[in-house]
């Protein structure tokens, strides 16, 4: 089985729940507030390592208690946590997180540590990322950093997944040419393929999907994958569309749950899974992400998937 590195964000999260999300200028009302371990690249980390692969991370937290908690969760999960960088003048990165009734949520990120995972850090760390059978990365770190870890990765041949959340203005052709897939969301897809305006009522059906993972494809892309919430997923490659259905279930929380999906993927595909078996495989682990609450909190382990899996 292949390693698979996962580069990216660590960040304590605090999180209200809501009855719905609130509107520009309005106050509301929310019954607690929760605190727990998130950050798209640990929880993808901790994702990863709980559906059984062999899991290395790269990421910087604060000198304080959550930094502290960050690494020692990951490192009981079976994460090697040795490059993991502590920042002593920076806090660990934190999230506010508004998640609403039918679980749908908003979040907003202050980068904190997460902003020392820079390109001196990264390129001090080039020989774990050459080694690394599959990259896996998202986009709460500096972009130059990541950039220049997906070339390294690509240049010795190692598998490369960019989950590109949240997603920037743009990002180079040279970058789009180094990912074996690439795994916006919905709206994700909508601002990199630049077709924000071009649909009404920010709905898109089947066809604008397939046309903005075309585009997408066309910047040099192996595979896209669109995650569609509820609806499932598309797959899309040069000559080759599919799309699967998502498990049916009553979600409380999606935080996280598009972490949970990339992981999996990249697990399966670590094991030599074929590019089906690991997105199926995804969407189960992620359809028992969405049934519980927090981020690192609503991942499964292996045998909860293969239970599910079966039924
Ligand atoms: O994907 C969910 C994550 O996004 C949260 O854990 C939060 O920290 C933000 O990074």
């Amino acid at each position: 089985m292949g390693d698979i590195l996962v580069i990216g964000s660590m960040n304590v999260d605090m999180t209200i729940r809501v009855k719905e999300l609130p509107k520009t200028g309005e106050t509301i009302l929310a019954r607690d507030l929760s605190f727990g371990l998130g950050g798209k690249g640990a929880n993808q980390a901790m994702a990863a390592a709980r559906l059984g692969g062999k899991v290395r991370m790269l990421g910087c937290v604060g000198d304080d208690d959550f930094g502290r908690k960050h690494t020692q969760a990951l490192r009981e999960a079976g994460v090697d946590v040795s490059d993991i960088k502590t920042d002593r003048a920076a806090s660990t990165g934190s999230a506010f997180i508004c998640v609403e009734e039918n679980g749908g949520n908003c979040i907003v990120v202050s980068q904190g540590a997460n902003l020392s995972c820079d390109e001196d850090y990264i390129k001090s760390k080039r020989e774990v990322i050459r080694s690394a059978g599959i990259v896996l990365a998202q986009m709460e770190i500096p972009q130059k950093a990541l950039y220049s870890a997906i070339l390294d990765a690509r240049a010795a041949r190692g598998k490369v997944i960019l989950n590109p959340a949240p997603a920037p203005e743009h990002i180079p052709d040279e970058i789009y040419r180094g990912l074996d897939y690439l795994t916006p969301n919905e709206t994700e897809l909508m601002k990199l393929c630049g077709m924000e305006g071009e649909v009404s009522g920010g709905t898109w059906d089947g066809q604008a999907i397939q046309e903005g993972a075309r585009r997408l494809l066309d910047k040099g892309v192996g595979t896209v994958i669109v995650t569609l919430g509820e609806k499932g997923c598309g797959v899309f490659r040069k000559g080759h569309v599919a799309w699967f259905p998502a498990k049916q279930v009553r979600a409380v929380d999606t935080t996280a749950a598009g972490d949970c999906f990339n992981a999996a993927v990249a697990v399966a595909l670590a094991e030599g899974r074929t590019e089906q078996e690991a997105v199926e495989f995804a969407i189960c682990a992620s359809g028992i992400a969405v049934t519980r609450a927090g981020a690192q909190e609503s991942l499964p382990y292996r045998r909860e998937v293969e239970a599910r899996e079966r039924t």
